[in-house]
Order: structure tokens, then sequence, then C-alpha cells
């Protein structure tokens, strides 16, 4: 397996631009953003709970280590299915060496703390895209009588038992929203969650812990109510599709003027960029099992701005920066979630892009046609929207450092070659 967000820079993806992408693709299950964090969640309960619908990107090699390292074991229970044992005696600790390959390792804080009253896990820190901050788990978790002290870069909470409170959250984090709700199914009394995240995998993590029999009502709206057991058991669930990944191919399709369709995620799963996609030229519309987009000749400028959900999506952003990078007129993009994740227009500019960014935002003046360069990617989303560049340069372009992109595409290149581009990952399988 490739390594994630680890020193193998030797994996390329090379591209050369081409004609329309057309054709069906399948959205994997959400592995990075929504299964690796139900395998967490499974250490909540002294039971063995499966986890289906995954895919392997490198993100889960990253959390089967962890659990690993925790002490849960965890085996194939299928193909696609991970059986996550947390029956045995586990060590409610998160080395740093996993914790700083992968952001999603916070996730194991709030299983922890609620099942031993005790986690010690490394500070996470930074990444390419934003300082990415825990005040608002942090604050949660005090809430709900946790302590805290950072020692030697580890964040050590302790607590005799936790205890349900109303938590308000300056702002609708993800991660923040997912560990005060599996901290708070095994406080005693009820947690109230307000200014939640609403993303759809908030409401997966959510079916998941219900699942367990945790009991919680509201999620995917901005109040979530939590009210705790005493114990949890195993849980047997399939993740949701991948709306981001599947959404990379959706924006694809506009940028080459193309026809393509997305099998296995909703048109509600993408929110406002359902909406962009048409204001961008596409013609959008709800298949059975999916979403289609047929592009215009050529996409229309149109302005952005990315909100936590149902908002513009910041993991969509890049893409869209790919598809305005080629529309006739100029967008202005704004970046609200994140700090620092226009960084990677530099990048653009290498293959003949106007990006002009300034802070939170970007201006992009269209250009008919890019040029095939070599280039980095930064992170995951912006290294796929990279690739999305690449099919509408002239001649080749080099992606480098794609081992962040394999943090969370399984098969990037093999579905994109299905859909008619020529695409080729290099390196390490
Ligand atoms: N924030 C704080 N304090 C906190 C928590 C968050 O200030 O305690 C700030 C962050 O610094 C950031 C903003 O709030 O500026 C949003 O952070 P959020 O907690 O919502 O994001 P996250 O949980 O760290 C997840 C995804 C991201 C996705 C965001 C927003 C995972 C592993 N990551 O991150 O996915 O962009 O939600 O939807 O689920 C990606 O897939 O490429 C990716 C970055």
């Amino acid at each position: 397996m490739v390594q994630a967000g680890g020193t193998t820079a030797s994996t390329r993806y090379r591209v050369r631009g081409g004609g329309p992408l057309v054709g069906t693709v399948r959205a994997s299950g959400m592995t990075k953003n929504a299964g690796c964090k139900q395998m967490a969640a499974a250490l909540l309960a002294p039971a063995a709970s499966t986890v289906r619908n995954l895919h392997p990107v490198a993100d889960l090699d990253v959390m089967i280590d962890l659990l690993g390292a925790i002490g849960a074991e965890v085996d194939w229970a299928a193909p696609d299915a991970l059986r996550i044992d947390a029956s045995v005696a586990l060590t409610p600790e998160a080395p740093y060496e996993l914790v700083s390959r992968m952001r999603a390792s916070i996730n194991v804080l709030g299983p922890l703390l609620a099942r031993h009253g005790r986690a010690r896990v490394a500070m996470p820190g930074g990444d390419n895209i934003g300082s990415r901050k825990l005040d608002l788990h942090v604050r949660g978790l005090q809430a709900m009588g946790a302590e805290f002290d950072l020692v030697h870069g580890v964040i050590d909470a302790r607590v005799n038992a936790l205890c349900g409170a109303r938590v308000l959250l300056d702002f609708p984090s993800v991660g923040a929203t997912e560990t005060i709700m599996t901290a708070a199914v095994l406080a005693k009394g009820e947690t109230v969650i307000e200014n939640a995240a609403r993303e759809p995998e908030v409401s997966d993590l959510a079916a998941f812990l219900t699942a367990m029999g945790a009991r919680i009502s509201g999620a995917g709206t901005p109040t979530v109510t939590i009210e705790g057991v005493d114990d949890l058991g195993a849980a047997d669930h399939t993740i949701i599709g991948d709306r981001i990944e599947g959404g990379t191919y959706l924006f694809a399709a506009l940028a080459t003027g193309g026809d393509v369709t997305v099998e296995g995620i909703t048109l509600g799963q993408l929110g406002v960029a359902a909406d962009k996609l048409a204001d961008l030229g596409g013609l959008v519309e709800e298949t059975v099992d999916g979403v289609r987009v047929v592009a215009g000749e050529r996409p229309c400028a149109v302005d952005v701005q990315t909100l936590p959900y149902p908002g513009f999506a910041t993991d969509f952003m890049p893409f869209a920066v790919a598809v305005l990078a080629v529309a006739d007129g100029t967008g202005i993009v704004t970046e609200n979630v994140f700090d620092n994740r226009l960084v990677f227009a530099a990048e653009f500019n290498r293959m003949g892009a106007h990006v002009h960014t300034e802070g939170r935002h970007a201006v992009v003046r269209g250009v008919r046609r890019l040029s095939g360069a070599p280039v980095q990617a930064l992170d995951v989303r912006a290294g796929a929207a990279l690739v999305l560049a690449g099919l509408v340069a002239d001649g080749e372009t080099v992606v480098h450092d794609a081992h962040h992109i394999d943090r969370g595409y399984a098969d990037l290149a093999g579905k994109l070659r299905s859909l008619g581009a020529d695409v080729q990952r290099e390196g390490p399988a």
C-alpha cells in the first residue's frame, strides 16, 4: 500500500490533455472522511463492529495502524469490509507518527475518553491547507467535564464520568461535532450540540453510532441531541458514497465539455455545488442512482464562495478553480473554511492559468486551453484538481507528490480513463 502524507514523493500522475470526458463511473464509499471515523467510533464498545463499502485509500491504512496501536484487532471481513474488534484491552494513546500522517486520527479522542476516561493523543498540528485548530473539540469536551493538559505535544485528556452538556460551537466544525457526538453517546444525561456541522458524513457517523445503540436525534441539522446510554454494542454499517470523489468527475465533465454520470451519490449531498455546476454551464440532473452533468461548449465564469454544508464545499473549491481556469470570463473564489487553502494557485499558473490570490480570495481569469507542465500536488484535492487541469492542457502534465492524491482516491486514474481520459498513475502500488 502507498504511504499517506509520508515521504513517498515518487508517485506521479501523468496526464495528456484530450477531448471531452464521457461515460458513467461509480463513486467509492467515503472511506477517508466517513469510513475512517466510523472505525474510530467502533472503539466505543467492547464488541466487534463492521464497516462496509470501504476502498483502499492510503488514509485507511493509517487508521488500521492507529487502531492496531491502540490495541483493537482489525481484520478484513470481506473485500470491502473491515471488522474492528475492540473487546480486548485498549491503550488509550494515539502516537505522533500516526496522528501526524492523518488528521482523522483525532477521531479516536472522543471514543477513548468516553470509554476509558483517559485519552492521550498527539497534537495533529496544521497542514498544507491551514492551521486546523482543536479548540472547539477541547471546549466541547471540557463542558462535559473533561480536563486537558498539553504535555510535550500530546493532548492528555481525563475525566471521571462525562456529563451531558449544551455545547454551542463558534463554527460548525465537522471534526468538533464528531468528537463531541462520539463522547456524548456514553455520557450521563443529554448533550445538545448547537451550530453543529450538517455534512452528510456527520449524519453517516450518527447512523453508525445509532446502529451501536446510541440515541441521537437531529444529525444533519444545526441542533444535534444525544441522550447518553450506559453501554453500546456492535454495529454493522455500510458507509455512504464519496460525494467529494464523485464531484471530482462532475467538475471534470464541465472542464472538458463532456457528459458524465456519477453513480452512488445524490444531488442533495452536493449541496450548493449542484447549483454552481449549473451556473458554470452544466445541465445537472439526478439519475436513478446518481448525478449527471452535461457540459456546454465552454464553462461560464461565476463567483464561488466556500461554506460549511450545504454551502459550496471547500473540498470542491480546487475543482472549481480548474473549471474557471478554462472558463469564458473571470470568476472570484473566496475560501471561508480554511485559512491557507489557495496556496496551490501557483501550480495552476505554471500551466498558463491566470489565478491571482490575495489572502482568502482568488481571481481566476479563464483562458481557452492550459499548457501541460510539471506541477506539485500540495494536498489531496489540489492534487486531483491539477489532474483535471491536465485534461484541458496541451501536451503532458506530470503531477508530482501524488501520494497526497492517494490519501483520498482509490483509482482516480482508472476511473478517468474509463471516461476517455489519458491519465496514468506511476509509482508504488
Ligand atoms: N476549526 C477551529 N477549531 C476547531 C476545529 C476546527 O478553528 O476546534 C476550524 C479549522 O481550523 C477550519 C474550520 O474550522 O478552518 C473547519 O474545520 P472542520 O473541523 O470543519 O474540518 P475538519 O474536520 O478538520 C473535515 C474534512 C476535510 C473537510 C472539512 C470541511 C476529514 C478528515 N476532513 O476536516 O476534508 O474539508 O471537514 O468539510 O474529514 C479533504 O478531504 O481534503 C479535507 C480536507
